[in-house]
């Protein structure tokens, strides 16, 4: 056996706690020599007996004791390496988190949809892809209306399903919201009110206020005494909730074959207060949205009765709808002058909103 100044180098010169646990085994452990020494004291012949157990006993009390001071030492030395490791400097500044925003058209739509909701409409979804009977026919929109033309509207190829086929139904990307106003009349009894937010297609070249793709947002109040004047205050109301009190409106004779009569409804500039700038073209006016009463042949072709068509004494509708474009109310709203931008992915435009 070693003797004690041998084992003590040996534990002292151990550089970590997995090599001291090897020579705690080597000395201490079940099978360890100071272990097998003291079990072997028992065959030793009494006189021997009397010298060697007590040096045995005090040898491993040495052992265990130098053992202990160098694991204190070792675990020291290994607690302040993993500190060491996983110092972290709390003033450094953290990592900025990116977070995402709502596109600038998606935030108008919520701030218009939550006007109509105060006032009482439901909001109310359709399909993009559009048949000839919803976007033109059930709208007493002419066959040789020029909506129609290829040039105005993007149609989709043969449809390859046979029961569409058969049925001769054309598909197209609708070119505006008033489709989902049959959509919901034919499911739906008055009285009723819905706004109909949605994306459009057109056919058409593109330019700072025109894009082939553009959103609308239609509207549509069917009761039994509804008339120009619900018209005007409905948007009146939704104006100026969305570009302040101080906005005025007025309405101009137009036509579209849905309504009856039909007008175009003109905004006093928000941009130069109705003086006259670039942005009206000096008249003070911006023109926003098309609207109307609704034909009584669009009532026909859902089955309304109409008012002025009921037989006396039968129950008979009225209503308005109307649409307006919103990229360019957003356009309006955060001083934008060009269209195109809200679908260029541009994140120069993008983060300012
Ligand atoms: C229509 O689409 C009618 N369906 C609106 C309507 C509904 C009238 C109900 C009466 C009753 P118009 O084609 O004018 O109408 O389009 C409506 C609005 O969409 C316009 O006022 C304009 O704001 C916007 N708009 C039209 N074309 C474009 C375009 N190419 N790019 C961006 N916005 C457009």
């Amino acid at each position: 056996m070693e003797d004690i100044d041998k084992i003590n180098q040996e534990i002292n010169s151990s550089k970590d706690l997995s090599e001291l646990n090897s020579l705690y085994k080597k000395y201490l452990g079940r099978k360890g020599d100071i272990t097998l020494a003291l079990r072997g004291i028992a065959e030793l012949p009494e006189e021997e007996k009397r010298i060697q157990a007590p040096k045995l006993q005090s040898l491993k009390r040495d052992v265990e004791e130098e053992i202990s001071k160098r694991s204190e030492e070792l675990g020291v030395s290994h607690a302040e390496d993993m500190l060491q490791e996983e110092w972290l400097d709390v003033s450094v500044p953290g990592k900025k988190v990116e977070a995402g925003h709502l596109h600038p058209l998606t935030q108008i739509q919520r701030d218009v949809s939550e006007i109509f909701t105060s006032l009482g409409f439901e909001i109310v979804e359709g399909p993009e892809i559009e048949t000839e009977k919803y976007n033109f026919d059930a709208l007493n929109i002419p066959q040789d209306h020029p909506s129609r033309d290829i040039w105005d509207t993007f149609w989709l190829s043969e449809p390859k399903n046979e029961k569409l086929k058969e049925k001769n139904k054309k598909l197209l990307l609708r070119t505006h919201t008033s489709p989902v106003q049959i959509r919901y009349m034919e499911k739906h009894q008055p009285p009723l009110r819905i706004i109909v937010p949605g994306r459009v297609f057109r056919h058409e070249a593109s330019d700072a206020s025109h894009d082939i793709q553009f959103y609308q947002v239609e509207g549509l109040m069917v009761d039994k005494d509804i008339s120009v004047a619900n018209l005007k205050a409905v948007i009146n109301e939704f104006l100026k909730k969305l570009f302040g009190e101080d906005v005025k409106i007025r309405l101009r004779p137009s036509y579209f074959p849905f309504v009856e009569p039909g007008f175009e409804v003109d905004m006093s500039c928000v941009n130069c207060d109705a003086k006259g700038c670039s942005v009206c073209s000096q008249s003070g006016w911006l023109e926003m949205l098309g609207a109307g009463m609704v034909h009584p042949n669009v009532f026909k072709e859902i089955g309304y009765n109409p008012a002025n068509l009921a037989l006396s004494g039968a129950e008979g509708w009225q209503g308005f709808a109307f649409g307006v474009g919103l990229d360019r109310i957003a356009m309006m709203k955060y001083k934008i002058d060009d269209i195109r931008l809200f679908y260029s992915g541009d994140l120069r435009f993008l983060k300012q909103f």
